[in-house]
């Protein structure tokens, strides 16, 4: 189940954010980790998704729900037609899931942010509507 954060009310309002938490349907104050609709551009129907578990939260298709509930949501509600999401080239698991939603592998950009004092590359997958599985 995802439930809004009250305090980034603001930036939904604006159009901007979308900060969910991901919680157990059974037990909603048991939270299992966090998903986002970031860098939303409804002129440019773009926006980014991601998605955060707790360790003890992974490994049984809850991060693939979710990403396929919010993709689902920002296609039919947004009229979103370009759906990013990006993470380290390391990043096997978030990478593993992209794939499994349907999104499609665009390529490495270098040096693409600073991380850790350091700058790192970014690996960007997009989803358009009817390629979501
Ligand atoms: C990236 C991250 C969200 C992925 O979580 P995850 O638990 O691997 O992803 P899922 O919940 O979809 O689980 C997928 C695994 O569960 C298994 N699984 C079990 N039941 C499943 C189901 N009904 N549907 C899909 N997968 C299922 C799959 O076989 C898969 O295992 P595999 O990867 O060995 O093939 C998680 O590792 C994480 O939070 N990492 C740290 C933060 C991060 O890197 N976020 C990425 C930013 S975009």
């Amino acid at each position: 189940m995802l439930r809004c954060f009250d305090e980034q009310e603001d930036a939904r309002l604006r159009g901007q954010e979308l900060n969910l938490a991901i919680v157990d349907a059974a037990d909603p104050d048991h939270v299992w980790g966090k998903a986002s609709l970031y860098d939303v551009d409804l002129d440019e129907a773009r926006a980014a998704v991601a998605c955060w578990l707790a360790p003890h939260a992974r490994g049984r298709g809850v991060a693939t729900r979710t990403l396929r509930l919010l993709a689902q949501w920002a296609f039919d509600s947004l009229a979103i037609a370009r759906l990013e999401l990006t993470c380290a080239p390391d990043n096997v698991a978030s990478q593993s899931v992209a794939e499994r939603c349907g999104f499609v592998r665009e390529g490495v950009l270098r040096s693409h942010i600073r991380f850790k004092g350091e700058r790192r590359d970014t690996v960007v997958f997009s989803l358009l509507p009817g390629e979501l599985r």
